[in-house]
């Protein structure tokens, strides 16, 4: 059903169902034919508390709580709109990337609504959500440059336009978030680990211990965290039983070579940006590592020496959220992007895959 032109040039009024993780979300966002977006309703619930004791995300334990509450949140969702189901243009689901059962739970509940009520479905990757909510929260053209860090991604991203998106750099190993949770695991703080390790960090010695910087000098983009991971269980071994100015120690150096190794990381990936795009519009962070301020102080310095503007969305829009997932389907509705009812929920789903190259972009590789 691909490329049917369905913006009629009104407003359009979209559900976004998200459940590809630990959040069970919901939200009704609305597009006027100018572009802006507005936010009509956003339920986020987070499952935690579920997952505190086990350190980590536990796969059967997150589906199983979505199919609990998932219901209940977009009713509320749709309640806090004032918006009844016939009056949707679209119900948008992220159809991954993510935890297989928490995708199909979503996907599945936004199949029935669309069918019940003979709505467009959009499947919306989990990724390009993330990549589009700086263009909901205020006026930003493409290209633009995007940093995304989670606990399950870490990358830079040329976002070129709806659906056009390239890769410039990723993660070999470890997400940047699942990083500092292991790293918050190892030195026995609660989860999630990446706040706990910022808040320890704060009173720690950043020159204590000589940490690796992981892949700086690189003439790629790309980022490597468990070198890094293991230099801090050898030195926690080392020093034995950990006194809590250790552990704030350790956190700080840990940090500090993080900073260092992203903003080299990003520097970079804004240099090959420019050689194949131009000047970045602005480079965005998202994801919940977005939220570590002394992080943002460091993209902040990157962007001011890239010459380009920094721009982060409110902490709520960074995180994994419902709002992203309508208004990423919102987006590809005006381009009349919409799904086929058999979309298959994904477990792995690469932002550029499915990407043609657009006009005008001389240096593009092919295929991307
Ligand atoms: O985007 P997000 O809410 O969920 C997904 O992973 O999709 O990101 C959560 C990740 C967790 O790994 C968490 O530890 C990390 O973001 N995080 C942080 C901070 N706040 C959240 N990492 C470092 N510093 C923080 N302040
Ligand atoms: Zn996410």
């Amino acid at each position: 059903m691909q490329g049917l032109k369905l913006d009629n040039g009104k407003r359009t009024l979209v559900l976004g169902i998200e459940t590809t993780c630990d959040e069970t979300a919901a939200a009704v966002v609305e597009r006027s034919s100018d572009g802006s977006g507005r936010i009509l309703s956003d339920i986020v619930r987070s499952q935690t508390q579920e997952h505190a004791a086990y350190g980590g995300v536990v796969p059967e334990i997150a589906a199983r709580a979505h199919v609990e509450v998932l219901d209940g949140i977009v009713d509320s969702a749709m309640r806090q709109a004032g918006v009844g189901f016939a009056q949707l243009s679209a119900v948008a689901a992220a159809a991954g990337p993510g935890l297989i059962g928490g995708v199909i739970v979503g996907l599945t509940t936004a199949k029935a609504i669309a069918m019940v009520h003979n709505t467009p479905l959009i499947a919306v990757n989990h990724l390009e959500a993330h990549a589009l909510t700086p263009r909901l929260t205020g006026t930003l053209a493409f290209p633009y440059c995007l940093f995304l860090a989670s606990g399950g991604h870490t990358q830079i991203v040329a976002v070129i336009g709806v659906g056009k998106y390239v890769r410039l750099g990723t993660t070999v190993d470890d997400a940047m978030g699942e990083a500092f949770d292991k790293v918050a695991k190892m030195l026995g703080l609660p989860y999630p680990g990446g706040p706990e390790v910022e808040r320890a960090a704060r009173d720690g010695d950043p020159a204590r211990f000589a940490f690796p910087r992981p892949m700086l000098g690189r003439a790629d983009a790309n980022f490597s965290l468990s070198g890094l991971k293991t230099a801090l269980r050898n030195e926690a071994a080392r020093l034995g039983p950990l006194e809590p100015q250790d552990i704030r120690d350790l956190c700080a150096c840990f940090q500090a070579a993080v900073l260092e190794s992203t903003a080299d990381r990003l520097s970079v990936g804004l240099r090959l940006f420019h050689e194949r795009f131009g000047a970045p519009r602005a480079l965005v962070a998202a994801g919940g590592v977005a939220a570590n301020q002394a992080i943002r102080g460091a993209l902040q310095d990157v962007a001011a020496k890239a010459q380009t503007t920094l721009i982060i969305p409110p902490p709520a829009l960074c995180t994994d959220n419902g709002a992203m997932i309508a208004w990423a389907g919102a987006e590809r509705l005006a381009l009349g992007l919409i799904d086929a009812m058999d979309a298959a929920p994904r477990a792995r789903w690469l932002l550029d895959a499915n990407a043609t190259a657009p006009a005008g972009f001389a240096n593009t590789r092919a295929g991307f």
